[in-house]
């Protein structure tokens, strides 16, 4: 039980990851405000949700009823004034510091004074974006996992100044929605990319020196170890500008040399095989954004 009333929910920034928390809630029957940058992306957050709800309706899981009862519970804006009635934001845009602290310091003129605030950043300090709020005790970190309707894990991020209440009630809201939260300090990557991405980092290296095929690597992992997707499979899920970015953030601030990204990620990312998303990445897809490798 949760001892605020969580009625409406913001969702700031609908690409993959914001689409999918959107989808989340709004399976579970809340009410929520989406918000984009402009009316292009805001048609790529609705299709998103269409195409992953339609996924769902495909499989039997829903019905047509049900996936128009769920995309109407969405309500989609350019305003962030549009979430003056939201009770528990996500911010999920892009991974820049300065964008998420500007976010933060404009959403306080706008949501009430108890509205619990949360950023989905998988390795920038959420204490340095809290402090950009006027009200830090109220903000926490909520990094979900992709595909967020999938994956149960949701790491809850706690500064030196979130006030207890708050972290309770987050997660007990997280766990009412089906998910599994667990909670940690702020340090770049959290728990579970500072272990896992470590030995992705390891498997491009290995890619990069022709130790081995795509194909075997992925196998090993899969067929060896029970893992659902191989390294190199699941990097083009996530994105290898991404994967880039995180790598790149637990390195400075940590220097293990586990995490300095392998110099071809890099090289990747700059000729736009940025996985899935794009088409193409260490596997080349049927289309962008399919799962269809060709
Ligand atoms: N969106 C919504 N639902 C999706 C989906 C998506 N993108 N992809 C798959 N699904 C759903 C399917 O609809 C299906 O649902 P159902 O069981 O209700 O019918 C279910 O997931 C299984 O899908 P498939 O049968 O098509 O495929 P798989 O069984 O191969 O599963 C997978 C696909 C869920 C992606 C699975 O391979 C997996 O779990 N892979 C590992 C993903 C992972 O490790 N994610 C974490 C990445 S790290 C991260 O996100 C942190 C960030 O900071 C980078």
């Amino acid at each position: 039980m949760t001892s605020r009333e969580f009625d409406r929910i913001g969702v700031i920034g609908l690409g993959t990851m914001g689409a999918g928390i959107a989808e989340v809630f709004a399976r579970n029957g809340y009410a929520v405000t989406g918000v984009e940058i402009n009316d292009e992306a805001l048609e790529r957050g609705r299709q998103h949700l269409e195409h992953s709800t339609g996924r769902a309706v495909a499989r039997g899981k829903l019905t047509e009823a049900e996936q128009a009862e769920l995309l109407g519970r969405i309500t989609f804006t350019t305003e962030m004034k549009d979430l003056a009635d939201a009770d528990f934001v996500v911010e999920a845009v892009v991974e820049s510091l300065d964008i998420k602290k500007s976010v933060f310091r404009t959403l306080d003129d706008i949501v009430d004074a108890d509205a619990i605030l949360a950023t989905n950043t998988s390795s920038l300090s959420v204490t340095e974006i809290s402090a950009a709020s006027g009200h830090p005790g109220r903000v926490v970190g909520v990094h979900f996992f992709n595909p967020a309707p999938v994956q149960n894990l949701v790491e809850v991020i706690r500064t030196v100044v979130t006030e207890p209440d708050v972290l309770a009630d987050v997660q007990a809201l997280l766990a009412e929605l089906g998910k599994s939260p667990v909670v940690c300090g702020d340090r770049a990557g959290f728990i579970a990319n500072t272990l896992l991405f470590g030995y992705l980092n390891h498997a491009v290296a290995m890619y990069e020196s022709h130790y081995a095929t795509r194909e075997d690597l992925d196998a090993a992992m899969r067929y060896g170890c029970g893992y659902p997707m191989g390294p190199l499979a699941l990097l083009d899920l996530i994105g290898l500008d991404t994967a880039y970015e995180i790598l790149d953030t637990m390195y400075k601030q940590g220097r293990d040399r586990l995490h300095a990204p392998a110099p071809i990620l890099k090289q990747m990312v700059t000729a736009g095989l940025l996985g899935r998303k794009s088409g193409r990445g260490f596997y080349t897809y049927e289309a962008p954004d399919s799962s269809k490798v060709v």
